[in-house]
């Protein structure tokens, strides 16, 4: 099959190059001509593992192409997938002027029957919105063609992006037209061939989906991250309420660690989103309210321990900090906790060295050049003469670091651990005090 991917970001790429990797010619379009230079030249814009190896060897079969050239982009494909960014928009509602802009481009030049899909996270409704601006610029243009608009929202998590895509638990197709159905069934039919993955809805309902996964699992975290603060005034440890309660097959152990807050692109904007869709439609999200308000103060709940330890007056102090990525094996700091963290640290007068495995450049990006912030290339050198230590994203590497060398390295054993990576009686037992979240 012919296909066009407009957007090439986490998922636009990702989808791209799997889609590809199962024999479809496709085409991805960006409007960022930088990212389109940095994939005809044979690199990766984005960390994401596994990634590099399918669009290598997907170019040279001759089956993945990029441009920029929206003309050739809306002639190339039958299916048209948007997978352009639904960022915030002031009020928390999901700002769509580019999945709407991408749906009058192909309007504006379709010339035969084509199926949208939209793959950005969209409110319910946007399906609407996209047929109805098509159709304008059909009707511009006096042209008379046919054309279906799907709804497939994405699941695929960062960091493990290509396996989730190329081995779907489930694919969510919300459309009305048999047209358009048929098409679907074909693309995915090589990504089920065990079982029967495709969950065919309407759109509406389809659309909500999405919203309601992420939400769902943004509830879990800020469930156990106010238990976790809970447990920490009764004197309980929520890693073992943790695993009290997820042996309950009604509740599952899966996304029940209590933390320093979640972040991403993803969760933030789609509670949000939600919310506002709710006040829309009449209808208060009480529950959602609080997850947001709840993760909100999570993500300042290192810098409060940090200043019980060391005093609100951070001046002089210099911290080392592990992680800037949002989770692990991603370069995306969108919402990261870290930005939270090392913003408030700075404020208070303090240095920082911070590292992450694979986020600097990101982090240069975000930060610029702060004042008193230094990023290090290095696990171990970040730590030289630091007052403490402090854990933000759970890479691996973190996990297991050899805590003869990390207290030598540090001017004081301390250790805030905003992801509970450590147990706190070896910690104790080899003189470092440790700050965990709910223990
Ligand atoms: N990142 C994730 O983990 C994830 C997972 C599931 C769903 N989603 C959803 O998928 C959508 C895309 O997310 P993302 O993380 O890939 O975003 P992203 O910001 O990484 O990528 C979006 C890309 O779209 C491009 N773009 C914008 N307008 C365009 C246009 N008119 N034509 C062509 N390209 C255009 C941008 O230049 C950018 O490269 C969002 O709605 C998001 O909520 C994201």
């Amino acid at each position: 099959m012919k296909i066009t991917v407009v957007g090439t970001g986490y998922v636009g790429l990702v989808t791209g190059a799997c889609l590809a990797e199962m024999g479809n010619d496709v085409l991805c379009l960006d409007v960022n001509p930088e990212k389109i230079r940095v994939l005809q030249e044979g690199g990766v814009p984005i960390h994401e593992p596994g990634l590099d190896k399918i669009i290598a060897s997907n170019v040279a079969a001759g089956r993945l192409h990029f441009t920029t050239d929206i003309d050739q982009a809306v002639a190339f494909g039958t299916a048209q997938f948007i997978a352009v960014g639904t960022p915030p928009d002031e009020d928390g509602s999901a700002d769509l002027q580019y999945v709407l802009e991408a749906a009058k481009n192909i309007g504006r030049r379709m010339n035969e029957y084509k199926v949208v899909i939209d793959k950005s996270t969209v409110p319910v409704g946007t399906a609407d919105k996209v047929r109805a601006a098509i159709a304008e610029e059909l009707s511009a243009r006096c042209a008379v063609i046919d054309y279906s608009v799907v709804s497939n929202p994405e699941f695929l998590k960062e960091g493990s992006a290509v396996d989730d895509f190329m081995k779907p638990d489930r694919i969510v197709v919300g459309a009305d037209d048999e047209r358009g159905i048929t098409l679907m069934k074909a693309l995915y039919a090589p990504f089920q061939r065990n079982h029967d993955k495709l969950v065919l809805m309407d759109v509406r309902s389809a659309e909500l989906t999405k919203y309601a996964a992420n939400a769902m699992l943004a509830t879990r975290i800020s469930f156990m991250n106010e238990l976790a603060l809970l447990a920490e005034k009764l004197g309980a440890d929520i890693e073992l309420v943790r695993r009290g309660i997820g042996s309950d097959p009604r509740i599952g152990y899966h996304f029940l660690y209590a933390g320093c807050g979640y972040g991403g692109s993803c969760f933030p904007k789609d509670v949000k989103a939600l919310i506002r869709s709710g006040e829309e439609a009449g209808q208060t999200l009480r529950v959602l309210q609080s997850v947001e308000e709840a993760n909100d103060a999570q993500k300042r709940v290192l810098t409060e321990k940090i200043c019980k330890r060391f005093g609100e007056d951070l001046k002089g102090r210099h911290f080392a900090v592990w992680g800037l990525a949002f989770k692990p094996n991603t370069d995306d700091m969108r919402e990261a906790t870290s930005r939270v963290l090392i913003g408030d640290l700075l404020a208070r007068g303090a240095t920082v060295a911070a590292y992450d495995p694979v986020a600097h450049e990101e982090a240069h990006r975000v930060f610029g050049d702060a004042q008193g912030l230094e990023l290090i290339r290095s696990q171990t050198d970040v730590l030289r003469k630091a007052d403490a230590l402090i854990v933000v994203t759970e890479w691996k590497e973190f996990r297991c670091p050899d805590f003869v060398e990390l207290k030598q390295l540090l001017r004081t054993p301390v250790v805030f651990d905003g992801r509970n990576l450590y147990e706190p009686s070896e910690l104790r037992a080899l003189g470092f005090e440790h700050y965990p979240i709910g223990r």
